[in-house]
């Protein structure tokens, strides 16, 4: 096998037999196969099917029933189940045109990389397929981002949001990928230095449906570049900063409006809890929820968490105050900090701990210092 071609599906069975076809077309005289990795709610593991039994290269299903980690988590199953280690990964709409696979699969063959990417951004590419002008100005401002967090590891690639390349399997630790949302190329670039080779293509329109990105997306992507470049507890204190200041927000707002200021404070405190909490479930914790339990327990606990914190806090500070003789504000500060330190350390280890059952299919348990490690 020279070459596995994985294609993430979310609902795209009209796009199916076209890219079937034109990928065959493509590297002809190669033995190839394609994979789909399908998370779609609709018929198109059908169409996949009915494609496969007509096609002249092996054409694969993998159906996931758990879709986790989305696109990303797509691509990395596919990369797994993967029978060349040449694995080049193309979006399901066509917007990445198949033609562009020989190119890659000949610049790999050079064999000076481990990555080649497929790119919008250097000479002969445009990314006029982006919907509309939005679209384009987030593709430009999140690419000038990126590249500005990670000068190095992204110095000889111009698209790391681009979702089409070949990756050399053997370059790449699959188990150390933390997919999530839709950046899954970012992933493999700011996990390890690659070698990075580039060939430019035309973003085409999409051939068939609409796209599935959305504005979660966009803060999914957001968490995973905050967590890439300084770790799990960073993206969790962001998380808590913008609470606060929504506390303040919001309480400030309610005492405007004539609510009196204890109550403006509860209901304040209560909003941004639970606010807080979605924003650990869906951003910073995302990639633990699945293997941790039910989300009303871990939202009991956090809950908890938070009542114990206050009862402890305040007579700490009291303590380094009169009897320690701090500064109320430094003592404010101090126990702030420990109580960051200890609400990180709580959730992570307590809160998302993985259940034992699903332990002991775990290849390693996550430590924190693979999870700080900038
Ligand atoms: N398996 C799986 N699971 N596939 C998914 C999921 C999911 O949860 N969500 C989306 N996909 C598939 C889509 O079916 C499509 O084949 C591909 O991923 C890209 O999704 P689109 O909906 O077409 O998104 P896009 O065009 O906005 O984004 C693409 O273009 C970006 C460049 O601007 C993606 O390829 C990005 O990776 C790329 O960076
Ligand atoms: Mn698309």
């Amino acid at each position: 096998m020279d070459l596995s071609v994985i294609v993430p599906t979310f609902n795209e069975g009209p796009n199916v037999a076209e890219l079937v076809r034109r990928t065959t077309a493509a590297v002809p005289g190669r033995s190839v196969e394609i994979i789909f990795v399908d998370d779609s709610t609709d018929d198109t593991p059908d169409v996949i099917r009915a494609v496969a039994g007509e096609a002249s290269v092996p054409v694969r299903l993998l159906h996931r029933d758990e879709p986790v980690g989305g696109l990303g988590g797509a691509v990395v199953d596919g990369i797994r189940a993967a029978q060349s280690d040449f694995c080049v990964v193309m979006d399901g709409d066509l917007q990445h045109p198949p033609e562009v696979i020989a190119e890659l699969l000949a610049r790999a063959e050079v064999g000076d990389a481990d990555v080649v990417v497929a790119s919008r951004y250097i000479a002969g590419g445009t990314s006029e397929g982006l919907a509309n002008a939005v679209r384009t100005l987030v593709s430009r401002g999140s690419t000038m981002l990126t590249k500005a967090m990670f000068p190095r590891k992204l110095h000889n690639c111009s698209d790391p949001m681009t979702g089409f390349f070949l990756v050399d399997r053997r370059a790449l630790d699959v188990e150390g990928l933390r997919p999530r949302g839709f950046k899954i190329l970012l992933e493999i670039l700011a996990r390890k230095q690659m070698r990075v080779a580039e060939v430019p293509f035309s973003f085409a329109a999409r051939f068939a449906g609409e796209s599935k990105a959305s504005f979660s997306q966009g803060l999914r992507f957001l968490t995973q570049l905050t967590m890439l470049r300084f770790g799990r507890m960073s993206a969790f204190a962001v998380v808590g900063g913008i609470g606060a200041v929504a506390n303040l927000l919001i309480t400030w707002a309610l005492t405007g409006l004539g609510v009196q200021y204890l109550i403006a404070s509860v209901i304040a405190s209560v909003l941004t809890i639970v606010g807080n909490f979605l924003a650990l479930e869906y951003l910073v914790f995302a990639d633990m929820r699945a293997e941790s339990g039910l989300m009303r327990h871990r939202f009991l606990k956090s809950f908890t968490f938070n009542g114990i914190e206050a009862l402890v806090r305040i007579p700490l500070l009291w303590l380094l105050v009169s009897a320690a003789h701090l500064h109320v504000v430094i003592a404010t500060a101090l126990t702030l900090i420990a109580a960051f330190v200890v609400r990180f350390v709580y959730h992570a280890l307590v809160v998302y701990a993985p259940k034992r059952s699903r332990l002991a299919q775990m290849p390693l348990p996550e430590t924190l210092e693979d999870e700080l490690a900038a």
